[in-house]
């Protein structure tokens, strides 16, 4: 079995859309390829609650209980080795809000996985809806993309474009892109799967 392991923060919502692509184009028999874990950094993320319905294995490492960043990713690499192992598992960002360390991002080179909310390399970092819409873009959209130690670079792999419209705010855009981070990121990775 391919394991994958998926890392989230909050709402899990592109966790839970990758779990029901994962069920529904039958990535097991397929590909032999699973979600073997969610590990969140915080306790009351809302997408914990969601993977275990969907009956995945779940997990909190809480950043806060780590003295240094390099700390809480060396304990955040050994589980996710232990719950992803046996062999090399796909790890996937799905709204997991840290900077990762150089060590951890070179530890799970070419298969380390992150979406986010802009049409990369327009706005990198946060708060991209509402920079968007000061910018005047007519167009926003979502990237999903290798991770390499720079933010928000490394090839990208899916992009997906929505219109800016008139009246929109940070929220009622974030919305629409998000509509869109459901379909590319389980694409993309159905797409690594095929690959490995
Ligand atoms: C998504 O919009 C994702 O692109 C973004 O956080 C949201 C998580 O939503 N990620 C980042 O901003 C990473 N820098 P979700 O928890 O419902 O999937």
């Amino acid at each position: 079995m391919k394991n994958i392991v998926i890392l989230i923060s909050g709402s899990g919502s592109n966790m839970l859309a990758i779990l029901k692509a994962a069920q529904r184009d039958r990535w097991a028999a397929k590909y032999r390829a699973r979600v073997s874990a969610v590990i969140s950094n915080r306790a009351d993320a809302a997408g914990l609650a969601l993977a275990r319905e969907q009956g995945i294995t779940t997990e909190v490492l809480d950043h806060k209980a780590y003295a240094s960043r390099d700390a809480f990713d060396a304990a955040l690499a050994q589980r996710i080795d232990h719950l992803g192992g046996p062999g090399e598992p796909l790890v996937v960002l799905a709204g997991f809000m840290r900077i990762l360390t150089p060590g951890f991002v070179g530890h799970y080179s070419g298969r380390l996985l992150n979406i986010h909310p802009s049409l990369l390399p327009a706005f990198a970092g946060l708060n991209t809806h509402q920079r968007a819409i000061d910018a005047g873009c007519q167009l926003a959209g979502a990237t999903v993309h290798l991770v390499t130690p720079e933010l928000d670079h490394g090839p990208i792999l899916a992009q997906a474009a929505v219109p800016v419209l008139p009246h929109d705010s940070a929220d009622t855009l974030a919305a629409r892109v998000l509509t869109q981070e459901h379909v590319i990121y389980p694409a993309a990775i159905e797409k690594m799967l095929q690959k490995t």
